[in-house]
């Protein structure tokens, strides 16, 4: 039997209910345990900033974040690392398969990137956030209380393009609307309407999730915890070592800016215009944010109102004549409710529910968005190139790109199912021979398929294909870490 316990902000670390978007300046220090008891003795008793408000706004903002490897250098038992999901457990770069379904392959795969593999992956991963002005005090400090306990394998910076990312288009608009108050119903009842509203569970461990039930974590005996950890809502005799807490998947991921423009603009002739056009339809917004998709009029469930950059799906353009169907936007959240698009009506999804409509069908692949969504918490880094620059000669030190960063519940069904079976996926809704147009390695499939292609369609029933796409994001680093609760971090860092 489950009881509602009351959602408790202070032992939820901030990242996962504010993106610290005053907080302008970051960097993210990656760790390595030297020194077991004095890595636990800092990270026992470290301040970390929790999802409570605070006004106005602390000067900075820590939070921890701990990999599998992690876990075990600072002695936590096998048991209880095991009982976190398999993939977290195994980590991103430490199986064929995965660094296959996740297109690190070519020149993404793990053994090329700077850090995220063997020796090089981070057991702690700390995240700094400051006010304009207050990073570099904070780090030095930070940097220094760690030396005792710890390795600094490296220190990734970042760079402020006041909401821009490097490739030149406005980013971090689409986020879903996390439940804060519980109210939304969790059921696995079907869902007729696309809507950014998502149960707390989706995100956070311990609560429920968009199927009604209760992701698995680790439920310890309450004899090992005392009252170190909340009971577990749903087995309240059990000591809940995930709840407040979420999976962390960190990427780097390196950009291409001239690559990307001089591509576009080859295809556009050279014309400045055709360039955007095709630009923004590889991504599915214009660079000012504004969705290709056209006036966005919907009201969407915790979606924005009308008018807003958000509000929209794609039901009415089922043949992307707007907004192509592999734009990067449409790939990573089709926007769809549990059942393929279609009229609406009872007929209609009558047809679609008993699997009669051949055009729904074929958009299967693409339903239930809300099991599929992630919390996107990244930072550019690098110097900022504009479009305009990027066609000219590159300088040779341009490093520039993406810390990604998303939270979930369920790395599997949430950000892998994400980069796999939409981004990477070669006949995602039906199209031929394409992947994600920012992020596709351009290798070709198992069977031999390219995966090079996008199509932008037209009225007429045909498509202006381009192929030939280079590779322009490259994977140089990642991995998965566990952002726990405060209670849960303490316990983590206590003896066994
Ligand atoms: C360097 C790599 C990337 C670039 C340049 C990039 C760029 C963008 C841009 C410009 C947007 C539109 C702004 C917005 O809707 O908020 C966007 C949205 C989004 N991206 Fe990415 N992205 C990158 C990597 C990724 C990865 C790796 C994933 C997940 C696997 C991802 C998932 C999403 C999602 C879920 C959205 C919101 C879609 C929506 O809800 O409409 N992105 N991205």
């Amino acid at each position: 039997m489950s009881f509602a316990l009351p959602v408790e902000l202070d032992d939820i670390q901030g990242l996962v209910r504010f993106g610290y978007k005053h907080h302008t300046e970051a960097s993210f220090l990656l760790l390595r345990v030297t020194d077991r008891d004095a890595a636990r003795r800092w990270l026992a008793s470290v301040p970390v900033c929790t999802a409570e408000t605070v006004e106005p706004p602390p000067d900075t903002a820590l939070q921890i974040a701990l990999s599998g490897d992690g876990m075990r250098a600072l002695g936590v038992s096998d048991t209880i690392v095991d009982a976190f999901a398999a993939e977290f457990v195994t980590g991103m770069a430490n199986d064929a398969n995965r660094a296959r379904r996740l297109g690190d392959v070519g020149s993404n795969d793990p053994s090329r990137w700077q850090w995220g593999t063997g020796t090089r992956v981070p057991h702690v991963l700390v995240l700094l956030y400051a006010l304009p002005g207050r990073l570099a005090g904070f780090r030095s400090a930070i940097e220094a209380q760690c030396a005792a306990g710890f390795e600094k394998l490296d220190c990734l910076t970042t760079i402020d393009l006041d909401g821009i990312e490097p490739f030149g288009f406005m980013d971090g608009i689409s986020q879903p609307l996390v439940d804060w108050q519980r109210k939304r119903a969790a059921k696995d009842a079907e869902r007729k309407d696309y809507s950014n509203l998502s149960c707390l569970g989706e995100y956070l461990l311990g609560y429920p999730n968009e199927y009604g039930g209760y992701t698995d974590r680790p439920l310890l005996d309450p004899a090992l915890a005392g009252t170190r950890l909340p009971r577990a809502e749903d087995a309240p005799d059990r000591a809940d070592l995930g709840r407040n807490g979420s999976y962390l998947v960190m990427r780097q991921l390196r950009q291409d800016v001239h690559g990307f423009w001089q591509f576009v603009d080859r295809q556009a002739g050279g014309d400045a215009g055709r360039r955007e056009t095709i630009a923004s339809a590889m991504v599915g917004r214009r660079r000012d944010g504004v969705p290709l998709i056209g006036p966005a009029d919907e009201t969407i469930e915790g979606g924005g109102a009308p008018g807003d950059l958000n509000a929209f799906t794609y039901r009415s353009d089922r043949d992307g004549l707007r907004c192509p169907l592999g734009a990067h936007i449409r790939r990573s959240n089709p926007r769809n409710a549990d059942l393929p698009p279609g009229a609406p009506g009872f007929i209609s999804w009558a047809k679609r529910t008993l699997g009669f409509d051949a055009d729904a069908l074929a958009h299967d692949l693409v339903a239930s968005t809300r099991f599929h969504r992630l919390l996107r918490r990244g930072r550019e880094y690098g110097t900022g190139v504009l479009p305009e620059q990027a066609l000219g000669v590159p300088s040779a030190d341009a490093d520039t790109g993406l810390h990604f960063i998303c939270l979930g519940a369920n790395i599997a069904r949430q950000f892998e199912f994400v980069q796999n079976a939409w981004a990477m996926a070669v006949r995602f809704d039906g199209l031929p021979s394409e992947s994600d147009p920012l992020l596709g390695t351009r290798e070709p499939a198992t069977d031999g398929t390219p995966t090079d292609g996008f199509s932008m369609p037209r009225a007429d029933g045909a498509a202006d294909r381009i192929s030939g796409l280079p590779q322009f994001v490259t994977v140089v680093g990642g991995g998965y870490f566990f952002l726990p609760g405060i209670r849960a971090l303490r316990f983590l860092a206590s003896p066994p």
